[in-house]
């Protein structure tokens, strides 16, 4: 099996699922509770914690944990609209966010708790930084944009941005880093930036699993409201086996390995097809890889790969259950027949390159193949 779906989610690494099971099953003390197995259990959660901070390089009381991407990304624009009613109700993002992020900030616009502007994207799925400034308002309390984009790779002006917001100190900056693992040099790449999402899955880590980093002195409402956990920002009892197991993942895959050479190797392998089209940004992250056979609906593209045991996605796993389409390659404006055609190959730092010479192979014959049918008809 040839599997190339990384950025749906990734194999769990062996080590850390043993650190998750020795941990579920020998420290499973509430690291609430005032007796040895709950404090043994609080000091492997606040190790945890320091191990994060020290990988992003910033504080152990910035980590708050989550149960993975979508929560974070909620509680980070719930909770600063929420948080910041008083100062203003607009917010900056773009087209082309994750559901977790669009879809939040639809139910916030419906409810009237917000007014939104949404950024369009160029032709290699960028935002313009300039746009971002010129949306800015007195009453803007958040910009939410994400670090690279799930669906075609691109990288979104983080560091831009941040520079200017600098001279706007009054909006949270929110960033979904869920897919930038490697992406910049280093994990928060820019320091205006304010709160962080990350999800453990993504990094060979646990589902079910994240944290969302959040400056000093910046204040968000909690969306779980409990026994007041996490500082009070995110109360129900620590899921202490799966931060620690996440802290491990983190340590051991901060980056998505090299894979600049993976996609050389897979642009050159099917350069002879002429009829695919490939669709990513060349400046993109080169572990995101999106592509399209014409005149073929990337589901039938991806069952014929399944069939030889190679699993890709079509564009993201999140849209193609709900068939909500390729919402970032239309917003770049690709031809709708075209990007019904994309599948998206997401490698990790597990992916080898022979594996993508086997990729290659199938590509090309299935490529052939449909070439031979349309011309047929
Ligand atoms: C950019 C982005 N943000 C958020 C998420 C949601 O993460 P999770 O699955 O941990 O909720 C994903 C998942 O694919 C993603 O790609």
């Amino acid at each position: 099996m040839i599997y190339i779906d990384n950025s749906a989610t990734t194999p769990i690494d062996t080590s850390v699922l043993n650190t998750y099971q020795k941990v579920a099953t020998q420290f499973y003390g509430n690291p609430g509770s005032l007796h040895v197995p709950g404090v043994k259990s609080y000091q492997l959660l606040e190790k945890a914690r320091k191990q994060v901070a020290e990988m992003i390089q910033k504080q152990e009381d910035e980590v708050i944990f989550t149960s993975g991407g979508t929560e974070s990304n909620n509680l980070a624009i719930r909770g600063t609209v929420f948080a910041k009613r008083e100062f203003g109700n607009h917010m900056i993002t773009s087209t082309i966010e994750h559901p977790s992020v669009l879809n939040t900030i639809a139910q916030l616009e419906s409810m009237g708790f917000i007014t939104v502007t949404y950024l369009s994207v160029d032709q290699n799925g960028v935002v313009d930084p300039e746009e971002v400034s010129q949306a800015l308002r007195p009453e803007t309390i958040l910009v939410s944009l994400m670090a690279v984009n799930n669906e075609i790779g691109s990288i979104q002006p983080i560091l831009a941005v941040g520079d200017l917001l600098e001279s706007h100190q009054n909006v949270h900056y929110h960033v979904d880093g869920v897919q930038s693992l490697g992406a910049f040099p280093s994990i928060i790449p820019h320091d205006r930036i304010d709160l962080m999402t990350f999800s453990a899955h993504k990094f060979h880590g646990p589902r079910g699993v994240g944290f969302l980093y959040k400056k000093h002195g910046r204040t968000i409402q909690p969306q779980l409201t409990g026994g007041g956990q996490e500082r009070q920002l995110r109360s129900t009892t620590e899921n202490v086996a799966g931060i620690t197991a996440m802290a491990r993942a983190l340590r051991l895959h901060p980056n998505h390995g090299n894979a600049e050479p993976l996609r050389q190797l897979l642009k050159r392998g099917i350069s002879a097809c002429d009829n695919i089209v490939w669709l990513s940004p060349t400046d993109g992250v080169p572990y995101i890889n999106c592509l399209a056979i014409k005149h073929v609906k990337g589901e039938v593209l991806l069952h014929a790969l399944e069939d030889e045991g190679i699993y890709v996605s079509t564009t993201s796993a999140c849209s193609s259950k709900t068939h909500s389409g390729p919402q970032t390659l239309l917003a770049m404006g690709i031809e709708k027949k075209v990007a019904e055609g994309a599948i998206r190959l997401s490698f990790s730092d597990q992916t080898t390159s022979s594996e993508i010479e086997h990729v290659c192979e199938a590509l090309k014959k299935h490529a052939n193949h449909f070439k031979t049918v349309f011309q047929n008809h």
